[in-house]
């Protein structure tokens, strides 16, 4: 157990005037009052060995950056070890700055937080400055990999900026061969946008671990073991030391090691940093099977997150990881930026204050959410996505109540949920099989006739698409959007609190924040999708009745929190140059989200595909495999590989707000603003790329990335592409670029 006093703290570090003699540029400025001392040079070796996770660097502003190292010594497994700190303006160390007046910073490296190290630099703005740690063992001095980091420009700096924003780096049987787009790019930062890493040693809906890229636990009775339908077993990270593993692993690759030795990253979270799909502290593996909140889970992937990451807490002076506070109050990952007067880069974290996603994984798909009484008391009355139902207890004298109790064992639903109002057609799918079945009765049960005029109409979860009694398919994954937006909108209207994803502090600041910001840009790093990612199967030929409709792709991102979406959107389209960066989806896309109904309220997205991990076509695919209804329909598995098709659809028209949608490819984005425009080039690279490993090979990965580049102009709201050099506007009304 750590007591109060022994959270992680970093060191806090000014930067003077070059130490050694004949330096020439004296670069920073010297806040010691004592002249530095100078020792003889000494000789350093090269100490990679000790340093498995190399060095990196993160959160700059004008005055302060963040430098991070990990020391592991073999010979002292659980010791405190002493490192030293240096740091310099040239990339050969000769043109040393003292630090706290000193040469060298020492600096103890702590067992208690494995090993890792934090220091936060004073320096001077727009100054790029080299470093790196240094180890001293049996009269050597080893050295650690040298970083490269520059601290951000003045906030009223008229000054041009360049960051790349990446997100999801799924390791196991993977290789980040993205991020080699970035090796003749010279970036002020990057933003990660979250699942730096994934919690799962293999899980087989999309991880395959191959010799090297593979993951085990040390500590495998800590970890969560988990298992497929099909019985197929993984491991979960559940301890701190699982989550520690996780970073330890990921951090050992060259591509990743590259970037960070060469910017400073600014890093929020998605859902695998903890757990897949997440909200605040429980997880959704068993889809309501078990209550998965597991608040000691959420705080080891708290504090290994802050151990590992090069992050500030900016409002704290003493800049710490405390386990000892409760969750959620123990760690912050909301914070703003400013690169000079262009850019003001506001990060929000969706995932810890969120609540749970609005229909229940472990929902009854019969039973029915919003009856007709609810209904008729809508603006517009019952809406056409209402469907029939019935008293089970009393209808018919309780035959269904009888059939479907019968059959909960073995469609696997508890049949304590038999009562009350229930889907007609629920009923009739049921019977339908029974029917079908070698124990079918004779005579048949009657199935219910749904044109009866007398039944009432509601919305029920299989109205939703909710198939499954426990599933994340008609949960949190294609959901029926017409009937999810009547579900949605009676919901928040009754309860705010649904669909308050950054929970009332955050939200206020961050509105607060976008609001009073003077900076030309304001650009939200943002974790899941804006814009609005749905299809429309209403006109698709051949598959069943339950499918030829309108879906959403996804609930767990901003269409599961439409009111909200629209709210917030309402409030920063009139700011003006309000650009959203956006992670999380796996494919690039480009749009702008509106508010729903009004498409003069909107701001500008661009959404960057993953470092590594499947497409969002390959997991789609995947889905469609895996889903006990959804595998048994023949067009299915077509249509998610026609996913862009579709989304795209200018027929059905379903997403004006999407520009660009593509599924298929890995890469990321790089971003050049200024005062007139926000241009970003998306580096697409083919998704059987990143299951082949080129690091001793790199140099032919350069032929393999194609770049599309589209922008924003301050002033608009408008998206741009260019097309054959000239840049042209997204229509949402004809679907073109004109
Ligand atoms: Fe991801």
């Amino acid at each position: 157990m750590l007591k109060r006093r022994d959270f992680l703290r970093a060191t806090l570090a000014t930067l003077g005037a070059a130490a050694l003699p004949g330096c020439g540029d004296e670069g920073g400025q010297s806040t010691s009052t004592t002249p530095p001392t100078t020792t003889p040079p000494r000789t350093v070796e090269n100490g990679e060995a000790f340093f498995p996770q190399w060095t990196a660097s993160g959160d700059p502003r004008p005055t302060s950056v963040i430098l991070w190292t990990r020391v592991v010594d073999p010979d002292k497994p659980g010791a405190d070890l002493d490192l030293e700190l240096e740091v310099a303006l040239d990339d050969k160390f000769e043109q040393l700055l003292t630090v706290n007046g000193e040469e060298r910073l020492t600096l103890k490296a702590e067992a208690a937080y494995d090993n890792c190290v934090k220091v936060r630099i004073r320096g001077e703005a727009s100054t790029t400055y080299y470093y790196r740690f240094v180890y001293a063992k049996d009269g050597k001095f080893f050295a650690s990999p040298k970083g490269r980091t520059k601290t951000a420009p003045a906030e009223d700096a008229d000054v041009a900026v360049r960051f790349a924003f990446v997100s999801c780096q799924d390791f196991i049987g993977r290789y980040y061969n993205s991020l080699f787009a970035l090796t003749s790019v010279e970036l002020d930062f990057f933003v990660h946008l979250g699942d730096y890493v994934y919690e799962t040693t293999g899980d087989p809906s999309f991880q395959t671990p191959d010799s090297t890229r593979k993951l085990t636990f040390g500590d495998q009775a800590g970890a969560i073991t988990l298992k497929t339908a099909k019985g197929e077993t993984y491991q979960a990270a559940r301890t701190l030391d699982n989550y520690r593993d996780l970073y330890r692993t990921y951090r050992s690759d060259p591509a990743l090691q590259m970037l960070h030795g060469r910017a400073p990253m600014i890093a929020i979270w998605d859902d695998h940093e903890f757990s897949d799909d997440s909200w605040g502290a429980h997880g959704t593996y068993t889809d309501g099977r078990e209550d998965e909140l597991d608040v000691e889970r959420r705080k080891a992937a708290n504090q290994a997150w802050f151990e590992y990451m090069p992050v500030d807490y900016p409002d704290d002076p003493d800049f710490r990881y405390d386990p000892a506070k409760s969750f959620p109050g123990d760690i912050r990952i909301h914070r703003d930026f400013t690169f000079g007067k262009h850019v003001h880069l506001v990060m929000t974290d969706l995932r810890t204050h969120r609540p749970d996603h609005q229909i229940p994984e472990d929902a009854f798909p019969g039973a029915v959410a919003f009856d007709q009484a609810a209904l008729a008391a809508l603006p517009g009355g019952v809406p056409a996505s209402a469907t029939p139902y019935v008293e089970v207890e009393t209808y018919a004298n309780g035959l269904y109540k009888g059939v479907l109790t019968q059959a909960a064992p073995i469609v696997g639903y508890d049949p304590q949920k038999v009562t009350g109002k229930i889907n007609a057609i629920y009923i009739n799918t049921i019977v339908a099989s029974i029917n079908a079945s070698p124990m079918a009765p004779n005579p048949p049960i009657p199935t219910i006739d749904l044109a009866d005029p007398s039944l009432e109409r509601g919305i029920s979860f299989f109205d939703l698409n909710k198939l499954s009694p426990y599933s994340g398919i008609g949960a949190r994954n294609f959901v029926h959007k017409d009937a999810f937006d009547v579900y949605s909108k009676i919901r928040f209207e009754a309860d705010p609190k649904t669909q308050d994803v950054m929970g009332e502090a955050q939200e206020k600041w961050f509105l607060d924040t976008m609001t009073g910001s003077t900076s030309t840009w304001k650009i939200w790093g943002n974790e899941f999708c804006l814009v609005p990612i749905q299809i429309d199967l209403r006109m698709v030929p051949g598959i069943p009745a339950l499918l030829q409709r309108r879906f959403y792709m996804g609930l767990d991102a901003w269409d599961g929190f439409r009111e909200k979406r629209d709210e917030l959107l309402g409030k920063l389209a009139p700011l003006g140059n309000v650009v959203a960066i956006t992670g999380d989806i796996h494919a690039f896309f480009a749009g702008t989200p509106w508010v729903s109904g009004d498409p003069t309220k909107k701001i500008v997205e661009f959404v960057t595909s993953a470092v590594s991990s499947g497409t969002f076509r390959e997991l789609l695919v995947s889905q469609v495999a895996s889903d006990p209804i959804l595998s048994t329909v023949p067009a299915a598995p077509q249509l998610a590989m026609n996913i862009d098709a579709l989304l795209s659809d200018a027929a059905s028209a379903v997403n004006p707000h999407l520009a660009h949608a593509e599924s298929t490819k890995h890469g990321l984005c790089v971003v050049d603003v200024g005062p007139t425009e926000l241009v970003v080039t998306m580096h697409a690279i083919a998704s059987e790329e990143v299951k082949i490993d080129y690091t001793s090979n790199t140099g032919t990965l350069s032929d393999k990335f194609s770049s599309i580049r589209f922008k924003a102009v301050a002033g608009e709201s408008e998206l741009y592409k260019e097309l054959d050099g000239a840049w042209k506007r997204w229509d949402p009304e004809t679907f073109a670029w004109v």
